[in-house]
């Protein structure tokens, strides 16, 4: 573990630029590195975000490199490489894209970033996780995907949205999978510690878990990309926990090692993160209707995963 709080970016598109800019807002870190493939947009964001600075509690160092072997010795990667999702596009639909950009990508934290904690944020989200840890083979708790995070504000908002009052107290957990089969979590949601379950109504607890699931989508409709905000703030507040060794409980995909019956597998829990990583996987005990759910996600990405393995992707 290296304790310089120096975060790498890789890939500056809308994620990346928004969770440094969100990073430097509050001076999480000492220094923020940004490398995009287009060597121009990590220059020039990495100007403007610095340049955003002087008004921040605390400075910080932002630099943007143009070769992957400058990226060096890092607490944290961030890794947003990758295209984007376009309209109609699933998650799935970028898997190929995907999975061969992530591969290099890792190699390279690999080699320049040898005790950095990877934080994963390229689509589909699981199956990248999955990649970077197998193409890396760290320890699984140094490989943590971008999901849950963000899902659970998703689901926040949409609770926000219902109730109209709580806005800071809402705790809302979402695992599984970040897509198809994301499973939004209302039995152990909450508002001000009051169960979910007892301020809203069957119909508008499935209306929530709905709207949460394609909360992602939605966007997408409507910007014809991906969102980016709420992805920048996601990351950014898991930054922190590491970086300031914050134990803090925050649903994210893991590589399961026998955890939840399985194993090969990264998907959607809740874990606590601190400064080494992933310090510990929460096992929830499911009722059958979230069982048969999560089943169906590990059943989904794995499928997804097979279709790598199947083409010799890890071997080549
Ligand atoms: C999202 O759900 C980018 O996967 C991210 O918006």
């Amino acid at each position: 573990m290296i304790n310089k709080r120096r975060v790498a970016i890789v890939g500056v598109g809308a994620v990346g630029a928004t969770t440094a800019y969100t990073l430097a807002l509050n001076g999480a870190c000492s220094e923020i590195i940004l490398y995009d493939i287009v060597s121009d947009i990590a220059v020039g964001k990495a100007i403007d975000i610095a340049q955003s600075t002087g008004y921040s509690p605390r400075g910080t160092l932002i630099r943007a490199v143009v070769k992957p072997e400058e990226i060096v010795d890092c607490d944290i990667v961030i890794v947003t490489a990758g295209v984007p999702r376009k309209k109609d596009m699933s998650r799935a639909d970028l898997l190929n894209i995907n999975a061969n950009i992530v591969k290099e990508v890792s190699l390279n934290i690999k080699k320049y970033s040898p005790e950095a904690i990877i934080i994963c944020v390229s689509n589909p989200l699981d199956v990248m996780n999955f990649v970077i840890q197998k193409v890396t083979g760290w320890n699984r708790d140094r490989i943590i995907g971008m999901s849950g995070a963000l899902d659970s504000l998703r689901m926040v908002y949409q609770i926000y949205k219902k109730l109209g009052f709580g806005a800071s107290q809402i705790r809302a957990m979402v695992i599984g999978e970040h897509g198809e089969n994301m499973i939004p979590y209302p039995e152990i949601s909450d508002v001000g510690g009051v169960p979910l379950t007892k301020l809203l109504s069957k119909r508008d607890i499935e209306e929530i878990v709905q709207k949460t699931k394609y909360g992602g989508a939605e966007i997408v409709k409507y910007l014809k990309t991906s969102a980016f905000y709420a992805p920048g703030r996601a990351i950014a507040v898991m930054v922190e926990a590491i970086l300031n060794d914050e134990n803090k409980i925050i649903s994210s995909s893991v590589i399961l090692d026998g955890e939840y019956g399985y194993r090969g597998v990264s998907i959607g829990v809740p874990v606590i993160i601190g400064r080494s990583g992933v310090k510990k996987i929460i096992e929830l005990d499911f009722d059958e209707v979230i069982r048969e759910k999560f089943d169906l996600a590990v059943k989904s990405i794995k499928d997804n995963i097979a279709i790598l393995e199947n083409s010799d992707f890890f071997n080549k």
